[in-house]
């Protein structure tokens, strides 16, 4: 890998022939809705023929079969005009792939306004990779709206339940400094929104970067509940010179099953971590999935014409993907046929442009990559190739080599030029060296105040129950946010709320480090596990230390850490049996998550909190909108 310049100012322009401004979405609105009305007729005849069962895979048949739940072809190249017709085979659920083209028009100088959201969340049938299954839609589509702002925006996101269980919206990695309860954290920050009710998010975006948001109940968010959340910023201007077109590529593992369906069987008494297994991995909500994998005797309704998602690109531009792990589980490394990437951000930090041939990704982390069409003009294969030699076991319906195609020439047919990368696939689920990453913005590391060290385990206990432990708490989530909690306890001059350290005033369910004032702190997670672990810390970014993959910290090493520009970020993976020493400034008042973002760790207890700057939540009155969410029957 070797670190590169950032280019010159000049180059090649943007490219004018992109629709301008927000008006870019209004103008596609005809043409969706009689697109969907369309798709409503096709999908009503497609279930009432039948045409479900045993249809062969036209491979890289253009149209047809194959295409009627398929993707658009973008228009990035500007060249839409050429391909009309294929949206009208979109079902009404199916994300539009154009949503996810960011026009560079956007004024990243505006001034700082409101800007509303509407996400109605709801339970469908529907196929994304071809296999029906009950799916969580937000405002009827799957994978969830953009969400696009600059910073400084204050964002309203009205968020309605129309499910039958609570749910929740997170936006992951925003600070919401002054709005903790804004967090979306069940059971930390709020009730869940009870079932037929709406909640208004309202919070001031302080920060700019690729982000995204995700139910945070449970593990809802598995079931389909996930979108990308992108600020701008004037200071984006000057990474803009490196890319033509700005895209955001949506990552996960994906299931066949509901995540409420699998979790009591991985929870269950004499199960080992064994989580359960991912069947397939998606790229924009859409893959291709090859139904003969199931006995006809397997339960599934499976549709055979289910299409990889599809990228155009010009020859001689310059690409910038947002890369956005959403799954439950699967670690992810990222690359393009014949063509190299440029890291240049790392979840919301930009840094120095690094050049690597596969990026791994793991769930809940963003990377932003550069790739320059300069190669013969034809197919390729973009690979998310899904790391299953992290998994205790294989899944044989899982195929790991998760595509989507590069077409320079606008065509779906299987590439016959595409050559793989020979860099063998990393067999420990590791993060990017962190030499590799360097921020853009150096931000030095301040000296640290109090380091508290925890460890990581899996630990069976009564019943032959594999639980997930934090030291000695394996969380479970409480009746009473803990936000609510504290708050109550501080206006009571309770002093178990405001002792320094680790918190007796709760259940023992809940492992929360209480830091009254203002403090630096280290943390230094030590794994037990013979997993890998992508650790978020929500309202933060923390800078990284030190990291090992085996062993333990080395204290004398204290003196020598690098202070001056460590990476930052909000989401790291702690190796198997591994460690990492994370600093953060514990200034941000509020109940903040730390924990394993695979979705199924987190139920099984990887969870902790910390409590901050108790001095100003003492002062706190949590909007009575917040409380209400408990009030519901
Ligand atoms: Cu992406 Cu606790 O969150």
């Amino acid at each position: 890998m070797k670190k590169d310049e950032l280019p010159q100012a000049g180059g090649e322009g943007q490219d004018e022939e992109k629709p301008s401004g927000t008006t870019a979405k209004k103008t596609r609105i005809p043409l969706l809705f009689i697109g969907a009305a369309i798709v409503f007729v096709v999908v009503v005849l497609a279930l009432g023929l039948g045409l479900g069962l045993g249809l062969k895979h036209k491979k890289g048949a253009a149209g047809g079969t194959q295409s009627s739940n398929g993707t658009l072809p973008s228009s990035a190249n500007g060249t839409s005009g050429t391909s009309p017709d294929i949206s009208f085979a979109r079902p009404s659920w199916r994300r539009n792939p154009l949503d996810y083209e960011l026009d560079l028009s956007w004024d990243i100088n505006a001034a700082p306004t409101t800007r509303v959201f509407n996400l109605t969340v709801s339970e469908i049938q529907a196929a994304p990779d071809g296999v029906l299954r009950p799916l969580l839609v937000i405002n009827g589509q799957f994978p969830g709206p953009l969400i696009r702002v600059n910073q400084g925006d204050r964002v309203l996101v009205n968020v309605t339940n129309q499910l039958v269980n609570g749910t929740s919206m997170h936006w992951h990695g925003f600070y919401q400094n002054g709005t903790n309860w804004m967090d979306g954290t069940t059971s930390i920050t709020q009730c869940a929104i009870p079932p037929g009710e709406s909640f208004l998010y309202n919070f001031t975006v302080e920060q700019f970067g690729t982000y995204w948001y995700h139910s945070h109940f449970s593990t809802q968010y598995t079931d389909g509940l996930v979108g990308p959340f992108i600020v701008h910023s004037p200071e984006e201007a000057k990474i803009q010179e490196m890319y033509d077109f700005d895209q955001v590529v949506l990552l996960q593992d994906y299931y066949h099953d509901l995540s409420t369906a699998l979790l009591p069987g991985y929870l269950a008494s004499g199960n080992e971590n064994a989580e359960p297994l991912p069947d397939n991995g998606l790229i924009q909500g859409t893959n291709f999935f090859n139904c003969s994998s199931y006995d006809s005797d397997s339960g599934y309704t499976c549709y055979q014409n289910s299409t990889r998602a599809i990228f155009n690109v010009a020859q001689g531009k310059r690409y910038r993907f947002r890369l956005i792990n959403t799954g439950a589980f699967g670690e992810f490394q990222v690359s393009i046929d014949n063509h190299t990437i440029q890291v240049i951000e790392a979840d919301s930090t930009l840094v120095q442009p690094v050049t690597v041939s596969r990026l791994p990704i793991h769930i809940a982390q963003r990377y932003s990559i550069v790739f320059h069409a300069n190669q013969t003009a034809t197919n390729y294969w973009f690979r998310a190739h899904m790391n299953d030699l992290c998994f205790s076991a294989e899944n044989p319906v899982l195929d790991t080599d998760v595509r989507a195609l590069i077409t320079y020439t606008n065509t779906t047919s299987d590439p016959t030029e595409s050559v793989d990368w020979a860099s063998a696939l990393d067999g420990s689920c590791e993060d990017l060296a962190l030499s590799d990453l360097v921020p853009y913005d150096p931000l030095p590391a301040p000296q640290v105040d109090i380091t508290y060290p925890i460890e990581v385990s899996f630990q069976i206990g009564n019943f032959a129950l594999d639980k997930a432990y934090i030291n000695s708490t394996t969380w479970v989530p409480d009746t009473i946010p803990t936000l609510n909690q504290a708050v109550a306890g501080l206006h009571a001059n309770d002093a178990n709320f405001t002792t320094s350290g680790v918190s007796s005033a709760y259940d023992a369910s809940q492992l929360i480090i209480d830091v009254p004032t203002y403090k630096v702190i280290d943390i230094l997670i030590n794994s037990l596990d013979e997993g890998a672990h992508p650790f978020h810390l929500h309202g933060h970014q923390f800078w990284i230390m030190a990291s090992g993959a085996h062993g333990d910290f080395n204290w004398n090493s204290y003196p020598t850490l690098n202070m001056t520009n460590p990476m930052r970020r909000d989401t790291l993976t702690v190796d198997a049996f591994g460690w990492a020493l994370i600093r953060f400034k514990a200034d941000n008042p509020g109940l903040w998550a730390f924990h394993c973002h695979i979705s199924w760790h987190m139920e099984a207890g990887l969870l902790m909190q910390w409590q901050t700057r108790d001095d100003i939540m003492k002062g706190w009155t949590i909007p009575s909108d917040v409380l209400a969410l408990c009030n519901a029957k």
